[in-house]
């Protein structure tokens, strides 16, 4: 019988830096799916946070405010280079959670088991709605295990703080290689040590390493399986 009206989720999961959001956004946009950023939502529960004045080692205080707080994501346009657009109980904040300090604090917050519980309901009731692609660290594993298709995107971390360095230097700044690089190998460390949910490659998941592919490669061969999983889900 055919599937076609069911819902297909696609999980990227992958360290930071390897171009999760980026691929995800331009795939989402050639499918017609949503595309559901959930480091955006971790992030924006960190802001909350930061502007109440509220402990970043408060997890039941967070996940209180990442519960009654409006959250919105919405698409990117040409405000916000390309990342989707954040806003909390009607602030846009979508530069405000992308400086490089949010970026340290964040990974506190998502470390926290109480705000985990709110924001993976958040995007799972998100998901269920429509076909979408989901990126984050947990999304194989914890989010959507039943997801039709899984991706674990990776680079090295040579790479990716290389990448970082292009990044910025594109807006005028001047980083240091070696610090990009330390702080990557710490996300890395961070993300993947977490007694909950730590980053993991679900075991299912097509592992693609980037180092030497471009951008419109990556979400190329993401296309093919992804439609791939389509039309596997209409033969089922
Ligand atoms: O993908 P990102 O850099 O915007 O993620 C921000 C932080 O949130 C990072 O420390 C990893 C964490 N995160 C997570 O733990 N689980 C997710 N599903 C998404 C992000």
């Amino acid at each position: 019988m055919s599937q076609t009206a069911k819902p297909l989720q696609i999980a990227i999961d992958g360290p930071a830096g390897a171009g999760k959001s980026t691929v995800a956004r331009r795939l989402a946009d050639r499918l017609d799916f949503l595309y559901i950023d959930t480091g955006a939502m971790y992030r924006a529960s960190t802001w909350l946070a930061l502007q109440k004045g509220i402990s970043l080692e408060d997890g039941p205080g967070i996940a209180r405010l990442a519960s009654s707080a409006d959250i919105v994501l919405k698409p990117a346009d040409e405000t916000s280079e390309g990342k989707i657009r954040v806003f909390a109980d009607g602030q846009e904040i979508t530069r405000a959670i992308r400086t490089n300090k949010m970026s340290d604090q964040v990974a506190l917050v998502a470390a926290l088991k109480e705000v985990r519980e709110i924001l993976v309901e958040r995007q799972r009731e998100l998901a269920g709605r429509e076909s979408s692609v989901i990126d984050g660290r947990d999304i194989g594993t914890v989010v959507m295990p039943q997801a039709g298709l899984k991706i674990f995107l990776t680079a090295s971390p040579e790479e990716r703080a290389h990448r970082r360095l292009k990044e910025l230097e594109a807006q005028g700044e001047r980083p240091d290689f070696k610090d990009l690089l330390a702080a990557i190998k710490k996300r890395d460390h961070l993300d993947s040590t977490r007694a909950v949910s730590p980053l993991a490659k679900a075991f299912d998941a097509v592992e693609i390493n980037t180092d030497q592919m471009s951008i419109d490669q990556v979400v190329d061969t993401l296309e093919k399986l992804a439609r791939q999983a389509m039309s596997d889900k209409c033969l089922t």
